[in-house]
C-alpha cells in the first residue's frame, strides 16, 4: 500500500519506518525542513534502539521517503496517518491545532478515496472534527470524494517501540465503514501472528481505549507510590509488599514499581487530558485527579529525602545524579522526574554533577538549559568525584551492578539515594552505605 505519515515525531517516524519494513511504500511528511533534510541524510532526531538501522535500510531501498511536500504525498496515498503532536493546552486539554491543520491539507490535496487515520492521541470526538475539516476543504474545491476517518491509537513504549510495533499485543481500530476496517486489517495483518490481536470497534471507543489504557497504567504507578509512602511511615518495606501482592495473578507484577513518579510524553498528558474531557462532559474524575496529584508530589520525594538529610540550605554541597531521561533506553526528558529533583536542589544552592548515557544533550539544550549549577560528565564514576551523595533517578542498565568500592572511594561520604530501589538494603548496609530508598 501507499502510505503517508504526517509528522515525523516519535510515533510517526517509528510507524512509518515499520510500515516500510513490511514492504509498504511510505512517505514521511513534516513541515520542519531541517528535520527532513537530516532524515534524508540518515540523521535520526531521536534515540530509539533499532530505529536508525531500519530507517537507513528502507531509505536506501526506496521504500521510505521523506518530504515537506504534503501535496505530492497526499495525491498518491491510500492511507494517510496523522501523527503530529497534541501538546497539553493551558487548561490540561489536548491542543488539536496541528491535527486539524493536517486534516485541512488532506482535504485540500486528496485526489481519490483515502483512509485518514488518527494516530496521534486525541480526545474522544476528534475523528468527527477531522472529518469535518476535510469535508470543508472538499466542499471549497467543489469536488465529491469519498473518504473515511479511522482511529488507531498507539501503544508504543519508548525504548521498545520497534519491537512493540513489529509484534503488537493488540491493534485497536475504530472505524465506521467496512471498507476502512478492511484496509486497516490488511495493513496490520503482516504484523500479527494471531488475528485476534486486531480489535475493531466504533471510533469513540477506540479513541477512549488509548486514554483508558494509559490512565490505568498511571493509576497502578501512583497507587504503588502511595503504598510506598505509607510503608515508609509505618515501618514496612514496599519492595516486599510489591512481591507479596504481585504474585496474585489478578494484580500482576508489571507496573507496580514505586519510584520518583512517572514522566514521559504520554502518562502525564493523557491523564490530565482525560480528566479534562470528563469534566467537560459534567463528570468529576476523582481517581484521575488523585493519580495526577500523587504523581506531582512523588517527583519531589527524592529531593525531600535529600533535604531532610542535609537540611534546607544546600550551598556548598554537590550531588551526583545518575540518570536524566524519564526512563531508560531513551533520550526523552519530557516530564522527567530528574528535572523536578535537580531544580529543587539547585534552587537551595546545591551543585549537581549529572550523568546520563543518552539524555545529556536534551538536558543541556532544553530541559535544564540555563541552570548554571548543573555540570554534565561523560561517565557515571566521574559524576561522583567530590560529590556529597549519589542520587539515582533513572534505572539505566549500566547502574544495575556498579563498582561499589569505586562509588565509596569517589564520594565524600558513602551516601546513596536510590529513586528506583535497585539494591538490597541489607547488602548496602554491609557495604557501609547510608542508603535511602522509596517506601522503605
Ligand atoms: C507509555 C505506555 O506504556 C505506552 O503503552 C503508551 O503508548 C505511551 O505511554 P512510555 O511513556 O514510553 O509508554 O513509558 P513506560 O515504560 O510506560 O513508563 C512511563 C513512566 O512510568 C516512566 O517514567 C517509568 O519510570 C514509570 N514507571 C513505569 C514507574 O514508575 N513504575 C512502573 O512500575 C512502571
Amino acid at each position: 500500500m501507499k502510505i503517508s505519515v504526517i509528522g515525523t515525531g516519535y510515533v510517526g517516524l517509528v510507524s512509518g519506518t515499520c510500515f516500510a519494513q513490511m514492504g509498504n511504500s511510505v512517505t514521511c511528511v513534516d513541515i520542519d525542513e531541517g528535520k527532513i533534510a537530516k532524515l534524508r541524510q540518515g540523521i535520526i532526531p531521536i534515540y530509539e534502539p533499532g530505529l536508525e538501522t531500519m530507517v537507513l535500510e528502507n531509505h536506501e531501498k526506496g521504500t521510505l521517503a521523506f518530504t515537506t511536500d504534503i501535496q505530492e504525498a497526499i495525491a498518491s496515498t491510500d492511507v494517510a496517518f496523522i501523527a503530529v503532536g497534541t501538546p497539553m493546552g493551558e487548561d490540561g486539554s489536548a491542543d488539536l491545532q496541528y491535527v486539524l491543520a493536517v486534516a485541512k491539507s488532506i482535504g485540500e490535496h486528496m485526489q481519490h478515496y483515502m483512509v485518514v487515520v488518527d494516530k496521534s492521541t486525541v480526545p474522544v470526538g476528534t475523528a468527527d472534527k477531522v472529518k469535518a475539516a476535510i469535508q470543508t476543504e472538499l466542499d471549497k474545491r467543489g469536488v465529491d470524494l469519498e473518504f473515511d476517518v479511522v482511529s488507531n491509537p498507539e501503544f508504543l513504549k519508548e525504548g521498545a517501540a520497534i519491537e512493540d510495533f513489529m509484534h503488537p499485543d493488540r491493534v485497536v481500530i475504530g472505524a465506521e465503514s467496512e471498507t476502512a476496517m478492511q484496509v486497516m486489517h490488511d495493513l496490520y495483518a503482516p504484523f500479527m501472528k494471531k488475528s485476534d490481536r486486531f480489535i475493531g470497534m466504533d471510533i469513540k471507543s477506540a479513541e477512549m481505549t488509548k486514554y483508558a489504557a494509559n490512565a490505568m497504567l498511571a493509576t497502578k504507578i501512583s497507587f504503588m507510590n502511595e503504598m510506598a509512602n505509607i510503608c515508609e511511615r509505618v515501618g514496612a518495606d514496599v519492595n516486599k509488599v510489591r512481591h507479596g501482592i504481585g504474585s496474585d495473578g489478578r494484580i500482576g507484577y508489571s507496573f507496580i514499581y514505586p519510584g520518583c513518579g512517572y514522566g514521559g510524553s504520554c502518562f502525564p498528558k493523557d491523564v490530565q487530558a482525560l480528566a479534562k474531557t470528563a469534566k467537560d462532559f459534567g463528570y468529576t474524575p476523582r481517581i484521575l485527579d488523585a493519580v495526577e496529584a500523587v504523581n506531582y508530589d512523588q517527583k519531589m520525594v527524592m529531593a525531600d529525602k535529600v533535604i531532610k538529610r542535609f537540611g534546607e540550605e544546600l550551598s556548598g554541597l554537590t550531588f551526583a545524579v545518575w540518570g536524566l531521561a524519564f526512563k531508560p533506553e531513551t533520550d526523552d526528558m519530557r516530564e522527567a522526574s530528574s528535572i523536578t529533583i535537580i531544580n529543587a536542589l539547585t534552587t537551595r544552592g546545591a551543585k549537581i554533577k549529572a550523568y546520563d548515557p543518552k539524555a545529556r544533550h536534551e538536558a543541556e539544550s532544553y530541559y535544564l538549559k540555563g541552570n548554571e549549577r548543573v555540570e554534565y560528565v561523560d561517565s557515571k564514576y566521574d559524576a561522583l568525584t567530590g560529590a556529597d551523595a549519589l542520587i539515582l533517578v533513572t534505572e539505566w542498565q549500566e547502574f544495575r551492578s556498579p563498582d561499589f568500592d569505586e562509588i565509596d572511594k569517589r564520594l565524600n561520604s558513602p551516601i546513596f539515594f536510590d529513586g528506583r530501589n535497585q539494591f538490597d538494603k541489607e547488602r548496602m548496609a554491609r557495604l557501609g552505605f547510608e542508603y535511602f530508598q522509596i517506601g522503605v
